[in-house]
């Protein structure tokens, strides 16, 4: 009979018969199965695992934070974080194409992540761990090599010189199984209950070319957004939530001037397999709150505009 409790022990006595004495890489997102899994290895292997947190510099607004807060078990010489925020946007200026800026950021991302793992295999690490989930397996099933990170997401695989064993403790796990390890692990609740968050991350939330300016007022105030939701109440009752910051510039009013500001979207959407998805009915005077701090907090905001259109025909995302 299944517990979370035995579904731990299983996993660490597994790990620890499948890795012995050998390292394991780990790339984590800051999302709840990398997070997990960063946990899970750690507890199983200790020190032999090196985990890699990529800052692409299109994080949410304390997010590499919470990141490295919730990680601190590893220990700081477990847990690798490599600031590659200039680089990602030097390879984005100038991109307003979603499709385009997708696959800037998941080559980049590989790049970045390549010269780390290259190191590690260097230093003899010899497997590569994914919090690949049941759910991914069979979405990908059959064709998927060693070492490829998500590929049906953002970024391709390793080059196979570099040729690592493929270490993926979840794969017969659904997400929900992943939460309640996660809570036996310690993982903390903001984490574990997190929305997902894409792996391009804010670049896809800025409607056209992403720039330091624009990123700032996004990431304040997708905050503000955010916050509000768990003080309401809210955040849980939703799948996910999220800002959108348009190109457009809208006529307002200060004072007895006429001034001109962004239009910002707040999406939030209920859905069982973000595959169809129904917008979420949030409270007006929830929607009428969030506006008005938006409005007084982020200046460069003039208008806030929330999204009642489901998928389909509307995307989650607006890119
Ligand atoms: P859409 O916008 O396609 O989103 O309705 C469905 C779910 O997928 C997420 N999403 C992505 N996740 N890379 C990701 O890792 C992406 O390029 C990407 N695009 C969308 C989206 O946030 C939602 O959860």
């Amino acid at each position: 009979d299944w517990t979370p409790e035995h579904t731990l022990e299983a996993l660490i006595a597994d790990i620890r018969a499948k890795v012995g004495k050998d390292r394991v890489l780990l790339a984590v997102s800051g999302g709840v199965d990398s997070s997990t899994l960063a946990l899970l290895l750690s507890r199983a292997i200790g020190s032999q695992l090196t985990a890699v947190f990529v800052d692409h510099g299109l994080l949410r607004l304390n997010e590499r934070h919470e990141v490295e807060q919730a990680l601190r078990p590893l220990g700081d010489e477990n847990l690798r974080v490599v600031d590659a925020s200039e680089q990602f946007l030097r390879a984005l200026k100038g991109v307003a194409d979603p499709e385009e800026k997708r696959k800037i950021v998941g080559r980049e991302f590989i790049r970045v992540f390549e010269a780390e793992a290259r190191k590690l295999s260097q230093e003899g690490c010899r497997w590569l761990a994914q919090g690949t989930l049941y759910p991914d397996v069979i979405e990908s099933a059959g064709g998927e090599g060693a070492a490829n990170i998500k590929s049906h997401h953002n970024v391709g695989g390793l080059p196979p010189d570099l040729n690592f064993e493929l270490l993926e403790p979840f794969r017969y796990l659904f997400k929900d199984e992943v939460r309640e390890l996660a809570l036996l692990l310690g993982l903390p609740e903001p984490i574990r209950m997190r929305h997902p968050f894409p792996g391009p991350g804010l670049s896809i939330r800025i409607l056209g070319e992403v720039t330091p300016e624009k990123l700032d007022v996004l990431r304040r105030a997708d905050d503000i957004f955010i916050s509000a939701l768990r003080d309401w109440n809210l955040y849980d009752s939703v799948s996910q939530a999220l800002a959108v910051l348009t190109p457009l510039q809208s006529v307002g009013v200060i004072g007895d001037e006429r001034s001109y500001g962004y239009v910002l979207g707040l999406r939030a959407v209920s859905t069982a397999d973000f595959m169809t998805a129904d917008w979420a009915r949030l409270p007006l005077d929830f929607l009428d709150e969030v506006a008005r701090k938006i409005t007084r907090q982020v200046p460069e905001v003039g208008r806030v505009v929330y999204d009642i259109t489901s998928k389909p025909p509307a995307t989650i995302e607006w890119e």
